[in-house]
């Protein structure tokens, strides 16, 4: 294979990012800004206010990352970009910042979907064993991807309001937990017990997509019943049972998923891949079935333009070229 040095940018959501990535697999550099302090104050992203942070740090972690990689333009061999999903204002801070470098520098342009960058995150760890099945959790998504070979990608389920990841922090909320709420609804889940019973939505259907927003008013019409009523609920037992309703449907899921699609690995991705009871019981049902269970390295799990360079380099490989009239896509599937 030829040699690749690919420039890649993220900026999807609430992290600006920008990284150096030597044959789809070593990391050269992987700057990550995150906003999330300015975000706090809201309890989520703040489109607009995305998009601002990401116009004053683009350069900067663009001019870090070719720095840490010791790197110049005449070195790489392709721009990778996420144009899609993602918050339209915020994608285009990155699609303008990568559209400037590979015009100015003569380089090809590569279009990458931010779904398969948290599925590639893996590529660090090991290849990708087609035929595959990915569950991708994080802040925006919770979607089951079925990639029969290298390239080709299929949504086969996909939650039909809230994602996982933000289903946490708006729950986590209720609780006076500041965002993003998923890490400390973990840390709480693991100190309580399963003394509430919150619905599965979906669990029994014959489908392989996901709803969290019963679940998630069902946990707010608890908390504030009980603030009514004047009596005060265990945290911690809040926290475990809602991560075990959780827990339970996106096991199903998986289960089902792979009971339809072959698959000779199953791969964990996104930022809610770092949770502790998710990985342990996913892990369990998916290798009690003979299939490896993969996953990104915890810091690679979240947002981050390492995991798009990585699938960049994929998608160059196959062919894949995109022209100055790239354009966001914020409802991109595959
Ligand atoms: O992938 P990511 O960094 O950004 C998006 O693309 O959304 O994921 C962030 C999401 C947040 O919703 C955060 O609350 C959640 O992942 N998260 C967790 C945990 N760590 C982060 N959710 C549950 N348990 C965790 N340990
Ligand atoms: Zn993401």
């Amino acid at each position: 294979a030829q040699p690749s040095l690919i420039l890649a940018f993220e900026t999807s959501c609430d992290e600006t990012s920008v990284a150096v990535i030597k044959d789809g697999n070593e990391i050269l550099s992987n700057v990550v800004a995150t906003q999330i302090k300015s975000h706090q104050r809201f309890g989520g992203v703040v489109p607009e206010v995305a998009s601002r942070h990401h116009i004053e740090q683009i350069t900067i972690c663009l001019q870090q990352a070719l720095a840490e990689a010791h790197v110049t333009y005449a070195d790489l061999t392709g721009v990778a970009i996420t144009y899609g999903p993602g918050l339209v204002g915020s994608l285009l801070v990155g699609i303008t910042a990568a559209k400037a470098v590979a015009w100015a520098h003569q380089l090809p342009l590569i279009p990458v979907n931010h779904l398969a960058g948290h599925i590639y995150a893996t590529n660090f760890v090991q290849p990708v064993h087609f035929p595959a099945v990915a569950l991708v959790v994080s802040g925006g998504h919770t979607e089951l991807v079925w990639m029969p070979a290298e390239g080709e990608f299929k949504i086969i389920g996909e939650t039909r309001d809230d994602a996982a990841g933000e289903t946490y922090d708006k729950i986590g909320r209720v609780l006076g937990i500041n965002y993003p709420a998923g890490p400390t609804v973990d840390q709480w889940a693991h100190a309580g017990h399963e003394t509430f019973q919150f619905p599965r939505a979906m669990i029994k259907e014959d489908n392989l997509d996901f709803s969290f927003s019963g679940l998630k008013s069902a946990f707010i019409n608890t908390v504030h019943h009980a603030d009514q009523v004047g009596t005060s609920l265990n945290k911690q037992d809040l926290a475990a049972s809602f991560q075990a309703a959780v827990i339970d449907v996106l096991v199903t899921k998986t289960t089902e998923a792979l009971a339809q699609y072959p698959a000779q690995e199953f791969i964990l991705a996104g930022g809610v891949a770092a949770n502790q009871g998710l990985r342990s019981a996913l892990q369990k049902a998916v290798t009690a079935k003979g299939i490896p269970f993969v996953m990104a390295p915890r810091k690679l799990c979240g947002d981050n333009a390492a995991m798009i360079g990585a699938a960049g380099a994929m998608l160059q490989r196959h062919g894949a070229h995109a022209d100055m009239s790239l354009n966001a896509e914020p409802g991109l599937e595959f």
